[in-house]
């Protein structure tokens, strides 16, 4: 296989555990997770993770799995390589998975003192990849194993860091997030 039919795959794959961040991000707000809730007295998640930006990254992720699976037939026909359809299982595993990758993360930032907004570098970009990909095998193991192969996976994570990096200066230049990271 090609590297653009490779790096074409990995990305449409990922799409809904990659807009489910953004979704968060644009609709989040309202009651925290933790409510308020502190261990050791730091935070359990903190106020960046929200009900409702959980509840509309998940739902929105779920969205583009249908979309992309609306869009297949007409792509595939133009491609030499076929892109994989969604099953809806796959659609939550992977936008829900990349909720909470997120939020582990925050779980685990708040541990290590790090306040809401803090950067670590490799967390930040790759917390929801790692959920989201790890649910989707746990769920549905022979969905995975044919659409996630090893090219596949490589590519994800080189891929994602660097549009993670990307999408996010553009959401602090628009204005949409306090940092860009
Ligand atoms: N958000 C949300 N619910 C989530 C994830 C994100 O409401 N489950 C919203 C919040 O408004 C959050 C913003 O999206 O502030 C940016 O998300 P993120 O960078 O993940 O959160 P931070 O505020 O940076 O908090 P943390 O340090 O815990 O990552
Ligand atoms: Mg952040």
């Amino acid at each position: 296989m090609g590297i653009f039919a490779v790096v074409a795959i990995a990305f449409w794959a990922m799409l809904p555990a990659y807009i489910p961040n953004n979704a968060a991000v644009l609709f989040g707000g309202g009651p925290p997770i933790d409510g308020g809730r502190t261990w050791n007295g730091k935070r359990l998640l903190g106020d960046g993770k929200t009900w409702r930006g959980t509840a509309a990254g998940t739902a929105i992720g779920i969205l583009v799995a249908l979309l992309l699976n609306a869009i297949r037939p007409s792509l595939n026909h133009q491609l030499d390589f076929m892109l994989p359809a969604f099953p809806l299982t796959v659609g939550f595993t992977l936008a829900f998975g990349a909720m909470l990758g997120d939020i582990l993360a925050s779980f685990i930032k708040r541990r290590s003192g790090r306040e809401r907004g803090a950067a670590f570098p490799f967390l930040d970009q790759l917390d929801f990849v790692v959920v989201a990909l790890l649910l989707t095998f746990l769920v549905t193991p022979g969905w995975f194993r044919q659409t996630f192969t090893l090219p596949i996976i490589v590519t994800v994570l080189i891929l994602t860091p660097l549009l993670h990096i990307t999408t996010n200066v553009i959401a602090y230049l628009l204005g949409l997030k306090n940092e860009p990271y």
